[in-house]
C-alpha cells in the first residue's frame, strides 16, 4: 500500500516555502517510505527552505532512519535576484545574499523533525566527495544547470544502494516546458542508459527509480 502524510505533515509542507506541489510531494513521501525499509540514509541535494525535506524527515522516522540533506543555502541560478524563482524573502539583510538556513530550521523545528535530519552545508560535489555510507534513496533536486545536476549525479548516486530509490526532480522531456534547462531531464536518461536502473513511476516532473545493480564503472 502506498504511505500518505498525516494531515499536520501536509499542513506544514504546504505552509513551507518552496517549488513541490502536492501530487509530487506525495510520491516523494511514498518513495521515501518505501526506500526507509532498506534501513538506509535517505539523502536529498537541495533543501532551500525545507519544504521537500519535511516529507524526507518523516519517512526516516517512521523508518528508524536519517534524512541528509544538502544545500550551500545560497540558491540556485534561478533563485537569484532578476529571475523568475527569486523571493526576496530569502535574502540575508546584512550581507544582500541569499540564505535559506533560517527559514529551513524555522520549518523543520515548527514541524517537530529537527532530530530526523542532518543538515550539511556546502557544495553538493565537495560534500559528496567526504561521504561513504550506503544511501536508501538519493534525490535530485539541486542545481539545474548541466554542470550541477551531472556532478550530483556522479557525486552522489555510487552510494545508492542495490534496491535503493533515485528520484530526480524536473524533469521535463519537452524543453518549452522547463525555465530552467533540461539538466534534470538529461541525467534521467543517462541514469536509464546505465543499465542500472528501472523507472518505478513518474508524476509530473518527478520521476522515481530503482536501482537494479551496481553501474558499470564509468557508465553510471
Ligand atoms: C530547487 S531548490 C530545492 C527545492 C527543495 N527541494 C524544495 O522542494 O523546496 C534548489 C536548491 O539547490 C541548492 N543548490 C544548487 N546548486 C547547489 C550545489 N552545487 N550544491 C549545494 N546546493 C546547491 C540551491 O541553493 C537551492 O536551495
Amino acid at each position: 500500500m502506498t504511505a500518505a502524510p498525516p494531515p499536520d505533515l501536509l499542513a506544514a509542507f504546504e505552509a513551507a516555502k518552496g517549488f513541490m506541489p502536492l501530487d509530487e510531494g506525495l510520491a516523494l513521501y511514498a518513495a521515501a517510505v518505501e526506500a526507509g525499509r532498506l534501513g538506509l540514509p535517505l539523502l536529498e541535494v537541495g533543501t532551500y527552505c525545507g519544504r521537500s525535506t519535511l516529507l524526507l524527515a518523516d519517512a526516516a522516522r517512521r523508518s528508524g532512519v536519517t534524512a541528509v540533506t544538502v544545500d550551500h543555502h545560497r540558491g540556485s541560478e534561478e533563485q537569484q535576484p532578476g529571475w523568475d524563482y527569486h523571493d526576496p524573502g530569502t535574502v540575508d539583510p546584512e550581507l544582500g545574499v541569499m540564505d535559506t538556513l533560517p527559514a529551513f530550521r524555522r520549518t523543520l523545528h515548527r514541524a517537530g523533525l529537527e532530530e530526523h535530519v542532518v543538515a550539511l552545508v556546502g557544495r553538493s560535489p565537495q560534500v559528496a566527495a567526504l561521504w561513504n555510507t550506503p544511501l536508501g534513496l538519493v534525490f535530485v533536486d539541486g542545481g539545474h544547470t548541466d554542470e550541477h545536476a551531472g556532478a550530483d549525479y556522479e557525486g552522489w548516486v555510487p552510494h545508492l544502494a542495490p534496491g535503493g530509490l533515485l528520484l530526480i526532480h524536473d524533469v521535463f522531456p519537452e524543453p518549452e516546458d522547463e525555465f530552467t534547462g533540461q539538466a534534470p531531464y538529461r541525467v534521467y536518461l543517462r541514469a536509464l542508459a546505465s543499465g542500472a536502473f528501472e523507472e518505478v513511476s513518474a508524476t509530473d516532473s518527478l520521476r522515481v527509480l530503482r536501482r537494479t545493480r551496481a553501474a558499470d564503472r564509468g557508465r553510471g
